[in-house]
């Protein structure tokens, strides 16, 4: 599968996608962010890296329109937003539905939305994670693909806790995606169904 990767900033999980040596070709990694640290360890693979600045497009819709463009261009079966920390208007996700992945730092539908790990630990609760879902207008809703969870320890901080979610997410974001490379994803009314064993 020709995949393109979405990110803003530090680009962990790209990296953890680049080195699972999946079944894909990686053809483009986009970033709305100049600076983004995941466009230099794409140059540093040489892969193609685009930096499309979103502080030049004040207009979200135009911006978005840019993006898909350049997005298309590249002739992607699968976009993975990996850190895109971008909320994507309706017309962009209508355009890439059904191959459109992003992973998100809690188990949904639990604390959709940002803060994730300080508001798991507000609210005391022990088991917190990650999940990987096709990306749908209702924002951090769409069909799950994959969970992982981990526990929540006393001595806990916002960044503890994130530090083990994110060893979850590198774990399972490569494995939605050979999974989605290898065609055994299924979206039926609304949710996912896995083809085969769950390996
Ligand atoms: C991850 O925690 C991801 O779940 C969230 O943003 C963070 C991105 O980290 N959406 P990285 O850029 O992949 O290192």
């Amino acid at each position: 599968s020709r995949v393109v990767v979405l990110l803003s900033g530090r680009g962990s999980n790209f990296q953890a996608i680049a080195e699972a040596q999946l079944p894909i070709e990686i053809v483009a990694v986009i970033s709305n962010r100049p600076q983004a640290a995941g466009l230099d360890y794409a140059r540093s693979r040489g892969l193609p890296a685009v930096a499309l600045d979103h502080t030049a497009h004040p207009d979200r819709e135009a911006f978005d329109a840019l993006l898909a463009d350049e997005i298309e261009r590249h002739r992607p079966d699968l976009v993975v937003l990996a850190g895109y920390m971008r909320i994507l208007s309706t017309a962009f996700i209508a355009r890439f539905e059904g191959r459109l992945l992003n992973i998100h730092p809690s188990l949904l539908p639990m604390f959709p939305g940002l803060k994730t790990h300080a508001r798991a630990l507000a609210e005391g609760i022990k088991i917190h994670g990650c999940t990987v879902h096709f990306v749908t207008a209702d924002l951090d809703h769409g069909p799950i693909v994959i969970q992982a969870a981990v526990p929540v320890r006393a001595d806990d901080t916002p960044d503890t806790l994130a530090a083990r979610v994110l060893q979850q997410e590198h774990r399972i974001y490569p494995q939605a995606i050979r999974w989605f490379a290898e065609g055994r994803l299924e979206i039926n009314q609304g949710h996912v169904n896995l083809k085969g064993d769950l390996t």
